[in-house]
């Protein structure tokens, strides 16, 4: 060992293991080599070299200090201050260097340290002899100063990490980020920020740009540049997002969010402010597309709306318009019906009364001149017209329902077999009557004269439609109409009785077919049909609870039928037991009749027929006499009377004279349709129009009955 050196042996205390890096110890004499291994080693990591250059050539980062003896600086120090230069920013290995005065006058030691490489700057001298817990310490010391510039380096590793993520992150994030100085200038910002603006400052203090900048509130209001929210940034405030339109001769019109807020130094004073921009373009143009479509959705519905609200009015109007017409039509054929109607009523009977007054004019010429001869010719031409002008309205009331019918159960087939030489007498040679009756002899509820009536009437149509012959076949079937028929055939559910009147004639064209059942619809010529046939016939079916229907094919012929109700089986009251008809007697008679000329006709008729008559002109005055009349055999009385009507009138009467037998005359009541409900106990009926002999018939009857 180099004895220029000498190190005290006493014992080292050093801190337990401040770093475990390497100490890098130069020492060219092997003695002092041998000394510092020794005095350090056991502390510390110790790497002993003899040439600076070999330590130069191991100074790494990780390198701990450096410990050189004076004379490891006697050769080239080039490589030492190489290795130094090489060290990163951060790094500053301390040297310690064992200095030694011994051959230098007082102790500077500044010669030494001048020896060091000029990159050495974290230079610790250190006098020799020293001890080893000198060293020891000093060293202790350096490795201390070296473990911080090591956590300094970590520290730097960790914020330039951190920075780079922040980078990564301020590089890649679809917002807009910047930092901005007090004057809003950016610091640091994105990429997309510097898109968005691309002058570096804020919009309130971009001067000529900021036009291009319109920031709205929540509400829509346009805000001035110090409302901006990098402004209030500024100012201190924190500003949550407001809605920007930038505008941009190259990218037009887009949207953007933007928020802010103050950035403050360590003395809690405003250094500037952050800000964040969000790109709303699309959400805008949502928000837009979304106002519009609403707008014009509503525009849409009102516009459909209006569309719907017209086509209604249109279709009301049509619909209306259509009524109308429809009334105006119905209107018209009920009016071309009333005319036909009236205008056939008027020249029937117009032919008829010319014959009535025409006749009874000759009749009183005659009687003036005192000649009788050929007045009974003229009574029988005006009793032959108004027995037509009588057959007339007695067609009309059946067309109208309103004739009195006389319905009774009836033997129908019996009926119309006695009918049948009637109707062949009826027919032409040419035509064959057949009659086909069903099975089991059914009853029908019907009036027999009108039933009769009908079937000759069906008949004679049949006749007329085969002027060069044919077959008609008259039949009868018993039918069952169920409920669901019922509505089709409009009949009410039940038994029926169909007659059928079926020809080989001409049938009836289709466009006919539905007006035959029309009164005074006639296709024959002048003078040979009235058209009431068949509305008589319809008039009674309906009248009796049946029906009327009509086929007909053109060229083939045609069926009409009559639904008749089936009825129970009748006792045939016996007519004949009554006998020929009494002259009168001058029994008691009151005749009520508010029409003068028919009550005085009547009172004759009666009177000429050997009866006693006191007559009145309304029910009071009926009343009236009854009470002067002591006794009295029979009441005549219209049924339509002024005031009380000649059935109440019947009703007070028989209070007064039990089983008074009454006879109604009338032309037409309503109410007497159904002569079974109208009339009670001792009362019958005569329809107007009558000859004297019915008449004579019927108070002769009711008369004798009374007596039995
Ligand atoms: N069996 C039938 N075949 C062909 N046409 C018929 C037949 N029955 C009725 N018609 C047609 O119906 C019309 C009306 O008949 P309807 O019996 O009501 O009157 P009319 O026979 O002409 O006269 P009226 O019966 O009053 O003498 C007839 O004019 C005829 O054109
Ligand atoms: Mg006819």
């Amino acid at each position: 060992m180099n004895t220029a050196l000498s190190w005290k042996n006493e014992r080292v205390t050093t801190e337990p293991c401040v770093s475990r890096r390497a100490l890098l110890v130069c020492a060219p004499y092997y003695a002092d080599a041998q000394t510092l291994q020794k005095a350090l080693s056991s502390d510390f990591p110790v790497q002993v070299f003899a040439d600076l250059n070999l330590l130069a050539a191991n100074v790494g980062d990780e390198a701990g200090a450096i410990v050189l003896t004076e004379e490891a600086l006697l050769g080239s120090v080039q490589q030492l201050g190489q290795a130094l230069d090489r060290q990163p920013s951060w790094s500053d290995i301390p040297i310690i260097l064992l200095a030694s005065n011994r051959n230098r006058a007082g102790k500077d030691n500044s010669l030494a340290r001048r020896r060091l490489p000029a990159s050495a700057s974290n230079i610790v001298v250190l006098e020799r002899p020293l001890s080893a817990g000198s060293l020891a310490s000093a060293v202790a010391s350096s490795l201390r100063s070296r473990a911080r510039q090591f956590d300094m380096r970590d520290r730097l590793a960790e914020l330039a990490d951190e920075r780079s993520r922040l980078h990564t992150l301020l590089e890649n994030i679809p917002v807009g980020v910047c930092f901005m100085d007090l004057q809003g200038r950016t610091v640091v910002s994105n990429p997309l920020y510097e898109r968005y603006v691309p002058g570096g400052t804020i919009p309130s203090r971009a001067g000529e740009q900021a036009h291009r900048w319109v920031a709205v509130d929540s509400n829509g209001h346009q805000l001035a540049p110090q409302r901006f929210p990098g402004a209030r940034a500024l100012r201190g405030e924190t500003v949550g997002g407001i809605d920007f339109c930038h505008s941009s001769p190259d990218n037009g019109e887009s949207w953007m969010r933007v928020s802010a807020l103050p950035l403050y130094d360590a003395h809690q004073q405003i250094m500037g402010a952050a800000a964040v921009i969000l790109d709303i373009n699309e959400e805008k143009q949502a928000e837009l597309a979304l106002r519009q479509f609403n707008e014009t959705l509503e525009a849409q519905v009102q516009a459909r709306t209006q569309a719907l609200a017209a086509a209604l009015s249109q279709l009301e109007s049509e619909s209306a318009e259509r009524e109308r017409a429809q009334e105006q039509l119905r209107h018209s054929l009920k009016m071309e019906a009333v005319g036909q109607l009236t205008g056939g009523i008027a020249h029937d009977f117009n032919n008829m009364l010319t014959g009535v007054l025409s006749a009874l004019d000759l009749i009183r010429r005659r009687l003036d001149k005192g000649q009788l001869d050929g007045i009974p010719r003229y009574m029988d031409a005006a009793q032959s017209s108004a027995l037509r002008a009588a057959s007339l309205t007695q067609r009309l009331l059946a067309f109208s329902r309103r004739q009195s019918l006389d319905s009774k159960p009836l033997p129908v087939n019996e009926l119309i077999t006695t009918l049948y030489d009637l109707l062949d007498r009826t027919v032409t040679e040419q035509i064959n009557l057949t009659l086909d009756l069903c099975a089991g002899a059914p009853w029908v509820l019907a009036d027999a004269n009108q039933l009769e009536n009908a079937i000759l009437n069906l008949v004679i149509n049949a006749r007329d439609a085969m002027p060069d012959g044919g077959v008609i076949t008259v039949s009868t079937q018993a039918i069952k109409v169920c409920e669901l028929r019922a509505e089709l055939e409009a009949l009410q559910p039940g038994e029926y009785v169909r007659v059928e009147v079926r020809d080989t004639g001409t049938g009836i064209p289709p466009n006919l077919i539905d007006k035959v059942f029309e009164p005074f619809f006639t296709t024959k010529p002048q003078g040979q049909g009235t058209g009431l046939g068949l509305s008589m016939v319809y008039g009674f079916a309906r009248q009796s609870h049946g029906r009327l229907a009509i086929e007909s094919v053109a060229g083939q012929g045609t069926v009409v039928s009559i639904y008749l109700p089936v009825a129970q089986p009748h006792q045939a009251q016996d007519n004949a037991a009554q006998g020929a008809i009494a002259p009168g007697a001058l029994q008691q008679i009151l005749l009520v009749e508010d029409d003068d000329a028919v009550r005085m006709l009547n009172r004759d008729v009666l009177v000429e027929l050997g009866y006693q008559v006191t007559v009145a002109c309304d029910g009071q005055q009926a009343l009236k006499i009854l009470e002067t009349l002591p006794h009295l055999d029979l009441l005549v009385t219209d049924v339509g009377l002024p005031g009380m009507n000649g059935r109440q009138l019947a009703e007070v009467v028989q209070q007064l004279r039990p089983s008074l037998p009454v006879l109604f005359v009338t032309g037409y009541a309503e109410g007497a349709a159904s002569r079974e409900d109208f009339l009670g106990a001792n009362m019958q009926m005569l329809t107007k129009p009558y000859v004297m002999q019915d008449l004579a018939d019927k108070v002769g009857h009711l008369l004798q009955g009374a007596a039995r």
